[in-house]
């Protein structure tokens, strides 16, 4: 039989949680304080882009096992493990704001059952745990810490298929209960204290983060040396040690997690009194990784104010996402630099808010119009299937910085573009 589980916060983490405890068999309660989201989520309408999320959501809300309500006190009567999926943004410091987390645990704290379990799945700076259990109050409901680490775009596969499932609990009980949500899942199962459980995910992401700035600086030592990006990181990933994952250099790294968190750990470790010098370095190459891209494109462009086609909005491919999408940081720098830039994603029409000078067009074709050079900027999987002489056509002059390295460098060029790549020529 499943558990009863609410889950408080219904955005790219609380909603794949919770239609994902509902396909295990458990009985989920999603509440959100947006009313028209929860009645469209109610209908089985996904606000995000999400692989296999919409499926999921339905069976649950045909089986009953999943329903969404407006107001978390009204999710939480009947659970026995209510999961923290509020949003933790940056504070102006770097700093992790809990405002969202603290109202969250305020507003469910007279609600909750004797015996329940409160779980932190929002990324929380180290010692949350206890924050919660402040802000809750009840010293008969526990607080655990269970951190998540779904990518969007595959956040669905990663909950059933996940590296590792962490616990973080000083009792042994309340960490079993949570352990045994996740039945049916196979994947390494640890247990360790809320410190440590918050640490690991804070450590996690920034030491991809620091494995993308440092792909990324060599591939600029590529370029500089006249070596291929490719084949280096191709060589040295066959050391087992260093593996061939997350290690595609790009126009930097961004998203809704690496940025702030990596800029709250150096925040988190110099409050305790250590000073991480390497972190500071690894946010700094990016911010350099976003200026050298524009740089380029720009160089690429030939002229002073040229317009450039750029071909991806999103942080990533196979996500509707923008939030610090280095795609958006690079056209940002272009525009200031005084180029006019016209866009195609396919995930996105008409304006955008972030960037109002952008046009966005309808198709790669349609933003390659009179452009002087297209910047590839995301890896969408359709760009590497362009007519590239319709390209060509449409452009003002065949060039093509390829931020990704995606699209077949060899076609181009016996198609007459004139190519650059990031850390290959
Ligand atoms: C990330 C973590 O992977 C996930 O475990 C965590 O819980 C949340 O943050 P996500 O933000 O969805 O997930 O994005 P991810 O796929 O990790 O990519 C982050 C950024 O790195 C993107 O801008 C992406 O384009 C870039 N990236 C990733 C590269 O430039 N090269 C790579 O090889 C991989």
């Amino acid at each position: 039989m499943g558990s009863n589980i609410a889950v408080i916060g219904t955005g790219y983490v609380g909603l794949t949680t919770g239609a994902c405890f509902s396909h295990l068999g458990h009985n989920v309660v999603c509440a959100d304080i947006d009313p028209d989201k929860v009645e469209r989520l109610s209908r089985g309408e996904i606000p995000i882009l999400e692989a296999g999320l919409e499926e999921i959501v339905r069976e649950g809300l045909q089986s009953g096992r999943l329903r969404f309500v407006l107001g978390a006190e009204h999710a939480v009567a009947d659970a026995e493990f209510a999961y923290l999926c509020v949003p933790t943004p940056q504070s102006a410091d770097g700093s992790a704001d809990l405002s969202y987390i603290e109202a969250a645990a305020r507003q469910i704290a007279p609600h909750l059952a004797p015996e329940s379990i409160v779980v932190n799945k929002s990324t929380v700076p180290v010692g949350s745990t206890r924050f919660v259990e402040h802000a809750l109050g009840r010293s008969d409901v526990y607080v655990v810490s269970n951190p998540e680490f779904l990518r969007e775009g595959s956040a669905v596969n990663d909950f059933f298929h996940p590296d590792r499932v962490v616990i973080g609990s000083d009792d042994q009980s309340a960490a079993i209960r949570v352990a045994s949500l996740y039945i049916g899942v196979p994947a390494p199962l640890m247990v360790t204290d809320p410190a440590s459980a918050e640490t690991i995910k804070y450590a996690s992401n920034a030491f991809l983060a620091t494995k993308l700035s440092y792909v990324n600086a060599v591939a600029a030592l590529c370029e500089a040396v006249g070596a291929d990006v490719n084949d280096v990181v191709l060589g040295m990933g066959y050391d087992k040690r260093i593996g061939h994952e997350f290690l595609r250099p790009g126009p930097g790294w961004g998203g809704s997690c690496f940025p702030k968190d990596s800029r709250a750990l150096v925040y988190i470790a110099r409050e305790a009194g250590y000073s991480f010098d390497l972190l500071d370095g690894v946010i700094a190459v990016n911010e350099e990784q976003f200026e050298r891209t524009a740089r380029k494109i720009l160089d690429m462009a030939g002229t002073p104010t040229p317009t450039v086609a750029a071909w991806g909005l999103t942080f990533k491919a196979n996500t509707d996402d923008r939030r610090d999408s280095p795609a958006v940081e690079v056209i940002r720098r272009l525009v200031r630099a005084g180029a006019r830039v016209r866009a195609y994603d396919p995930t996105v029409r008409g304006e955008l808010p972030e960037a109002p000078e952008v046009e966005v067009c309808d198709d790669a074709y349609a933003a390659s119009e009179g452009a002087d050079v297209v910047a590839v900027l995301t890896e969408w999987d359709e760009f590497k299937w362009l007519d590239l002489d319709k390209v060509a056509d449409a452009m003002a002059a065949a060039r093509v910085v390829d931020c990704r390295n995606l699209l077949d460098r060899g076609a181009l060029l016996r198609r007459g573009f004139s190519y650059q790549g990031i850390g290959r020529n």
